[in-house]
């Protein structure tokens, strides 16, 4: 392992780095319990996120849950501002939602679709995504169409131009970091032929917020949907939802809006309030909303730009120490790495491996053919073994799995 380090921050020096990685653990408490490298499923938080979410669970209690809500109500706003400067908008621009899966569904209830209309899509987007389009094609006879990968991996922006021209489709939809794969998906571009084009565009940025530099705007797209517990190191349970300004002057609302989204009229119809706040529902799990509000702003404050890079650089060392294993074989295959390596270990299922790891004291994740046949089998791999550093994670995280892996692999 030595070396990486080095490498993880060229905007400082190596003992910089190393100082604010020995304090970004010292800030988690879980380092000291586990090796965490199941970033991508659930970060370990760090501790100013459940101090968060403990404190206004105890103000609820003391003082009673709506009293407490009034009480908060300045630091709630914060969680909005702060989640805003996360992606380089507005607070008006962010609705808080239960799960990235929650605001996608959100998103994608705003378009009324009709039979024959047309999603463009790739072949790497999330299952809860793939699957609701499905539904939209069983129920609502929607065609679904994947543009084409570039031989070099990832969706060829080309080829969603060329979907637009045949198709006229109502939407594009793109998962900028897949679940699994290493990928990171040309968003931008693929935005600046949407925009182009006139089609509206929503971006699954679950992967992605936390672990890249996100400036959302530049992306083009009407939606983005993301979640705290992941790359976000924020708690789990809650996500939110990025509503361009375009899309909220186009009076884009969800299908099923609520009161907190809508008044209703003296004449009995209703109208949306202004901003994403429609795309909200009445009820919100305030403590959860100020730990992800806790979590962007640690975000920020130890600076994406660094963290993101040190992330890429663990994933890679994963990449080169695991490989080094016989029977070992990275799945990876893109021009754009993300921080989640895959694997194949031969002749062993991963969803085997994890539990085994985990009493080991490693935390990784595995998908099989069971749960997504499509995308195993374009993988060609009968399972995959998700390892998913951050920033926090250091060298003794990575050495630990490949002598756990050494180990359980070994005849
Ligand atoms: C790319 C991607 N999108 C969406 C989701 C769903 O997120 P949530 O469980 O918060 O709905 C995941 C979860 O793993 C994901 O990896």
């Amino acid at each position: 392992m030595a070396g990486y380090v080095a490498l993880m921050d060229a905007a400082g020096d190596a003992a910089t780095l190393a100082r604010a990685v020995a304090q970004w653990r010292d800030d988690t408490p879980g380092t000291k319990h586990r090796h965490h490298l199941n970033n991508a499923g659930a970060a370990l938080p760090p501790s100013v996120v459940m101090d968060a979410v403990h404190s206004h669970l105890d103000l609820e209690a003391t003082i009673g849950g709506y009293e407490a809500a009034a009480a908060a109500g300045g630091a709630i706003d914060d969680c909005y501002r702060s989640l805003g400067s996360l992606l380089r908008v507005a607070p008006h621009n962010i609705a808080v939602t239960s799960s990235a899966t929650a605001a996608y569904a959100q998103a994608l209830s705003a378009f009324d679709f009709a039979p024959g209309d047309t999603i463009v899509t790739t072949n790497a987007d999330y299952l809860s995504n793939r699957i609701m389009f499905e539904a939209l094609s069983a129920r609502r006879g929607v065609r679904v169409i994947e543009a084409a990968e570039l031989p070099e991996g990832g969706v060829d922006p080309a080829a969603v131009a060329a979907a637009i021209a045949a198709a006229r489709p109502r939407l594009v939809a793109v998962t900028w970091v897949p679940t699994f794969g290493g990928l990171v998906q040309r968003v931008e571009d693929v935005g600046g032929i949407c925009s182009d084009a006139g089609v509206p565009y929503l971006v699954d940025g679950c992967q992605a917020v936390g672990q890249l530099d996100i400036d959302v705007v530049a992306v083009r797209c009407d939606f983005m949907a993301a979640t705290a517990r992941k790359f976000l190191r924020g708690p789990r349970g809650i996500g939110f939802l990025y509503v361009s300004d375009s899309a909220l002057a186009r009076g884009m609302h969800p299908l099923l809006v609520d009161m907190r989204g809508a008044n209703w009229n003296a004449s009995g119809s209703y109208s949306t309030y202004d901003g994403a706040r429609r795309f909200e529902q009445w009820e919100q799990p305030l403590a959860l909303l100020l730990g992800m509000g806790a979590a962007a702003r640690y975000a920020l404050d130890a600076g994406i730009a660094r963290t993101a890079a040190r992330a890429h650089a663990l994933a890679s060392a994963a990449r080169e120490q695991l490989t080094r294993i016989p029977g070992v074989r990275s799945l990876d295959h893109a021009p754009r790495l993300s921080a989640i390596a895959s694997f194949e270990c031969e002749g062993h299922d991963a969803s085997a491996l994890v539990p085994a790891l985990r009493a080991l004291g490693v935390n990784v994740s595995s998908q099989s053919r069971d749960e997504n046949a499509v995308a195993l089998g374009r993988l060609g791999a009968g399972s995959l073994l998700r390892v998913s550093p951050h920033y926090y994670n250091d060298a003794s995280d990575l050495d630990a799995l490949e002598a756990a892996l050494r180990e359980l692999l070994t005849p």
